[in-house]
């Protein structure tokens, strides 16, 4: 979140949209979010009125969320052509938007009925990672191309194109990875609880586990993809540090080196 209360308006060149709905958002964060821990320990010994508060808060959480989302994206409000050709807002912008669809999901999976499916299975993996990928690491990237030249005093990245081809492989790479794991996990939860009606399992182990091997390979895939975009970071980044003219031939620097 401080990420995005810095880098955002720092690369639009545009004040927060609401310093007021900041501060609700910061406030409101502290205040819900340690109330909906329970909502890990569903189905676990946790006394039931501890998960059903778990469970309260978790969806009470979806507001401050989508507050402090929504700051963000409005932030941006009268600038949405610099989506168009600076690939860093695009990445922030993205990270927002992959905020807010796992800030809806979470609440949605902290229902205690919903998580009846869903925990212990793929999907909870698929959550993680629509937040650690699509959020967390595409906020960190926004946030480097910004701070790069910044710190090393050049005029800008090395190359705007290769930030580009970073944006589009971190993003094709979340979004197969968390697809594959909804449709792994629910499949997962639905074999899990199917029963004969004799009331045995239909499914044993080994069956819902090789059923799952393809989703397996897409998620692979995912990574492999999402992992290729972060190393061409490090070379752009590196190239930048060194002070390598950019791709389009310019001197890459701000001011001599005293
Ligand atoms: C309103 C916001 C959110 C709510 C209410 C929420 C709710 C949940 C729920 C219900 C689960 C499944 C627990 C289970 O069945 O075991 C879960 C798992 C998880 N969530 Fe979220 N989530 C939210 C946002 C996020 C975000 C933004 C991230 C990451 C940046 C995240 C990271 C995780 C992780 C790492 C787990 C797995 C924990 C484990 O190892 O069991 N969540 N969350
Ligand atoms: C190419 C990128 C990534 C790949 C391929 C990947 C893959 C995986 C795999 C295979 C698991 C084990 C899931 C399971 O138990 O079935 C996992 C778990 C996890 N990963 Fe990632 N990961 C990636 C990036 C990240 C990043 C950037 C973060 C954090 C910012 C992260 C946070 C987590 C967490 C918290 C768990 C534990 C989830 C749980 O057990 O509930 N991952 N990841």
């Amino acid at each position: 979140m401080p990420t995005l209360y810095y880098y955002v308006p720092v690369q639009a060149q545009r004040p927060i949209y609401s310093y007021r709905l900041s501060i609700v958002h910061f406030w409101a964060l502290i205040a819900v979010y340690m109330w909906a821990g329970p909502h890990h320990l569903h189905y676990s010994s946790l006394p039931d009125w501890a998960q059903s508060v778990g469970m309260v808060f978790s969806i009470v959480l979806l507001a401050p969320s989508w507050g402090g989302m929504i700051n963000g994206v409005m932030t941006l409000s009268g600038a949405w052509h610099k989506l168009r050709t600076d690939p860093i807002i695009r990445f922030l912008i993205v990270a927002l938007s992959f905020y807010g669809m796992s800030t809806f999901e979470g609440p949605m999976m902290s229902i205690k009925t919903v998580n009846a499916l869903s925990h212990n299975t793929d999907w909870t993996i698929g959550h993680v990672h629509s937040g650690a990928l699509g959020w967390v690491a595409m906020i960190t990237f926004g946030a480097v191309y910004v701070m790069t030249p910044r710190l090393f005093d050049r005029r800008r990245m090395f190359s705007v194109g290769w930030i580009n081809v970073h944006f589009w492989l971190s993003t094709i790479g979340t979004v197969l990875y968390i697809a594959a794991m909804w449709v792994s996990g629910i499949m997962q939860g639905l074999m899990w609880r199917a029963v004969n009606d004799d009331g045995t399992l239909t499914y044993n182990f080994i069956q819902e586990l090789s059923e799952r091997q393809p989703f397996y390979i897409v998620r692979l895939l995912g990574g492999v993809i999402f992992l290729a975009g972060t190393l061409l970071m490090a070379v752009n980044v590196w190239r930048t540090v060194r002070g390598d003219r950019d791709d389009n031939g310019d001197l890459n620097v701000l001011r001599e080196a005293a």
